[in-house]
């Protein structure tokens, strides 16, 4: 279990990346869901143990990361959102590098283990041909062959979807998702169908707090009856004036647009949908809220403090 308790990240300026973040992340996959600058990364980078907090706590089955990274090395794998490769280094001259740098030794050998990580990760073949050459979704994998090396406890993976096509993106889910089997893995994005597809619980980060934990399940029944879609006609901002709109789309050169209706009304010619995940991602970091409406946390599921100690994981999980 990784515990984070009110963990605060003034970076100079200053800014503040990070304004008191509680977590409770339980074995299996944790999504931390949040948007551009939200402090996704920062925090990754303080339970990594490579950036220092300004103040608060981190600790990983009971031990205090913060005072002894060395011994939460060992147990931790981390994917950064920005992993440098070697671009004329072959996949498996990478890994063994990556390898070496870390430190991870393995009873057959560390030339044994490379082979066997890049099998795990679905680039046998592509072992001989250069880092340059391949594709988002190849490098994603080399980066998770060598987060894995030394089977941590936990890892860390830095928004490891962004770029990737429809595709190599599930492709990967795959691989997280067997890696969450038997570890925990907290995993930070801003797409909100990678926390649908892969995460039994997650939070939502925003502008450096917490601002709600929960299901992919509880996050959408809060908002049933209150989620409107229909037609916004050719003046979208208008609508927007005045509406919480959650998404809009053009259809066959119509603006169709999702409305979040805290009061459970509905606009003229709006007709009730299912909420989505999207909906609850947009009430829950308040995006598309126009500035006249005022709207109480408790309207759209927002805990002022997450708690998530003693949850079952398997509890929210999508059938
Ligand atoms: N080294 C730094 N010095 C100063 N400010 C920083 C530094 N790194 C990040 N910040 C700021 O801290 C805030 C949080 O940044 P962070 O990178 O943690 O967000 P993020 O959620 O990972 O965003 P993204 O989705 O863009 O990766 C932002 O306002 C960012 O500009
Ligand atoms: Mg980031």
């Amino acid at each position: 279990m990784l515990s984070v308790r009110n963990l605060v990240k003034i970076y100079p300026g200053p800014v503040p990346a990070l304004r008191g973040v509680d977590l409770e992340v339980p074995t299996g996959m944790f999504g931390l869901l949040g948007p551009n600058g939200a402090g996704k990364s920062t925090l990754m980078k303080v339970i990594a143990g490579l950036l220092e907090p300004t103040s608060g706590e981190v600790r990983l089955d009971g031990e205090d990361v913060l005072s002894d990274p060395d011994a939460l090395h060992r147990r931790l794998g981390y994917l950064p959102q920005d992993f440098g490769f070697y671009p004329n280094l072959s996949g498996r001259d990478m890994l063994a590098y990556l390898l070496e740098l870390k430190g991870v030794d393995a009873p057959g050998g560390r030339k044994k283990l490379v082979e066997e990580l890049l099998e795990r990760v679905n680039l046998t073949f592509a072992a001989k041909r250069k880092v340059k050459g391949y594709s988002g979704g190849m490098k994603q994998r080399l980066g998770i062959a060598q987060a894995i090396a030394g089977n941590p406890r936990l890892i860390i993976v830095d928004e490891p979807t962004a770029g990737l096509d429809p595709e190599e993106r599930h492709r990967f889910y795959r691989i997280l998702a067997e890696l969450a089997t038997e570890r925990t893995v907290l995993l930070s994005t801003h797409i909100v169908e990678d926390v649908a597809v892969l995460c039994p619980r997650f939070v939502v980060i925003s502008q450096g707090r917490i601002v709600a934990g929960t299901t992919p399940t509880e996050a959408k029944d809060k908002l049933r009856g209150r989620i409107f879609e229909g037609s916004a006609g050719g003046d979208l901002d208008e609508m927007r004036s005045r509406f919480w709109v959650t998404q809009a789309v053009l259809v066959e050169g119509r603006n169709l647009v999702r409305i979040f209706a805290p009061d459970g009304r509905a606009p003229e010619g709006f007709a009730e949908v299912e909420p989505t995940l999207e909906d609850a991602y947009m009430t829950l970091v308040g995006n598309g809220r126009p500035a006249g409406l005022a709207v109480s946390g408790a309207e759209v599921g927002v805990d002022s403090r997450v708690e998530l100690v003693g949850t079952d994981p398997s509890e929210g999980r999508e059938s």
